[in-house]
């Protein structure tokens, strides 16, 4: 097989951190992508409306799991990468659920890794020297940090302790066993938690805006007091492309917003945010409506990373302060109603009523 094309192919393109990355994507390199999903409850096409009509962006619907499908689609396209987001990426469903996150993380991981390595094998030396497949993982492999403990560094040993973080942590294995057998072009990123425009609102951030618009009560698991760090979707993009670009193959790299924030202090902000450009006079400050209530079984208690590799190798940092980020993730879904009730189906109403009225 001769080198191949300009494209890439990007696996779960049509969920929150997938669409954003293929946004930015097109509009710094002007290249194509071809992105296969499923469109589980998580994928919205209709984030990518914006690509309508242009010749550079193509929808795949289908399951990562398929072999022939991702055999045929890498024969047809020749991308010259593959980034891989799609999974089952909730951490509450994956208590409730585990099934579907051992299939679509591990299984679907491995049919990917195994159709990329056969297609990479067939191409020309320089081809296969320029081809890249970037497994985006998470920092929950890591497991859980005491208050004073080190961040997390590549270094750190995998304690994964949810369902969804043990499924990521298998996908890099296998990512990391394909460099390493066959020097097969893997490179794996592993971030914090990430939030901005499009995020499902099953998630802390989305979920926290709506209901304290719409005067709901604001659940918050535990105490309050466990920390994540937090990084604005752009910045994970951008950080994607500078691995994609010059991230060395088999090395792992950690991004993080530099941002740990206790989650009762990222809820009191955006309530906060909401009084400002929502105000409702005469009513109580939005921070009212906060109400603890059952923690997460296994709930890791404190998320945060050293990027200094990729600031030292790849030259990358983020470039949004969490206070301004959070402003900008606040008033997108001001803006986007639309977006919001076409996303609220009744499968989203099934699992919100779920999940808070067992913690409840
Ligand atoms: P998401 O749940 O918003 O989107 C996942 C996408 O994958 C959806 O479009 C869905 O339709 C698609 N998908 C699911 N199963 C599929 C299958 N079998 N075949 C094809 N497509 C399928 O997830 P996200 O928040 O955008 O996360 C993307 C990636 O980043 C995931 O791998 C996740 O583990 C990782 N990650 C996310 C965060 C975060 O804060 N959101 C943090 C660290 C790492
Ligand atoms: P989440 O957005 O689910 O991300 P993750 O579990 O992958 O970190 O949750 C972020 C934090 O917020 C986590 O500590 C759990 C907590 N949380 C709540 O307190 N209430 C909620 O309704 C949700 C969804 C999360």
């Amino acid at each position: 097989m001769s080198s191949p094309r300009d494209s890439i192919l990007v696996t779960g393109g049509a969920g929150f951190i997938g669409s954003n990355f293929i946004l930015c994507w097109i509009e710094a390199t002007g290249a194509p992508v071809i992105n296969l999903d499923l469109l589980t409850y998580a994928g919205n096409p209709a984030n990518l409306s914006s690509l309508d009509g242009d010749a550079r962006y193509q929808l795949v619907r289908g399951d990562i799991c398929d072999p022939e499908l991702v055999g045929s689609l890498l024969r047809e396209h020749q991308p010259r990468a593959i980034v891989h987001f799609a999974a089952e990426s909730h951490v509450d469903r994956s208590i409730a659920s585990p099934e579907a996150f051992i299939r679509t993380n591990v299984q679907g991981t491995f049919v990917l890794l195994e159709q990329a390595r056969t297609y990479w094998s067939q191409l020309d030396q320089a081809g296969q020297s320029a081809f890249r497949f970037l497994h985006v993982s998470t920092d929950e492999v890591y497991g859980s940090l005491g208050k004073d403990d080190p961040a997390f560094s590549e270094t750190t040993a995998y304690a994964p302790n949810s369902p969804y973080a043990a499924s990521k942590a298998a996908s890099d294995h296998l990512a990391r066993a394909y460099f390493h057998t066959w020097g097969f072009p893997v490179l794996t990123t592993n971030c914090s938690n990430n939030y901005g425009p499009f995020q499902f609102p099953e998630k802390l951030i989305p979920l926290m805006i709506l209901n304290a618009l719409e005067g709901k009560p604001l659940p918050v698991y535990g105490d309050g007091k466990n920390v994540r760090d937090w990084l604005f979707v752009e910045d994970h993009c951008s950080a994607i492309r500078a691995v994609l670009e010059r991230g060395r193959v088999g090395e792992t790299y950690n991004i993080g917003g530099n941002s740990e924030r206790a989650n009762i202090d990222v809820v009191t902000s955006i309530c906060d945010l909401v009084d400002e450009l929502r105000p409702q006079s005469g009513t109580p400050p939005r921070s009212n409506l906060i109400t603890y209530v059952a923690d997460r079984p296994g709930h890791d208690r404190r998320y945060a990373i050293d990027a200094s590799k990729i600031a030292r190798e790849l030259e990358w940092k983020p470039a949004q302060q969490f206070e301004s980020g959070l402003r900008r993730t606040v008033r997108w879904y001001l803006d986007h109603a639309a977006w919001i009730d076409s996303v609220r189906t009744g499968a989203y109403r099934e699992w919100i009523a779920k999940n808070y009225t067992e913690r409840s």
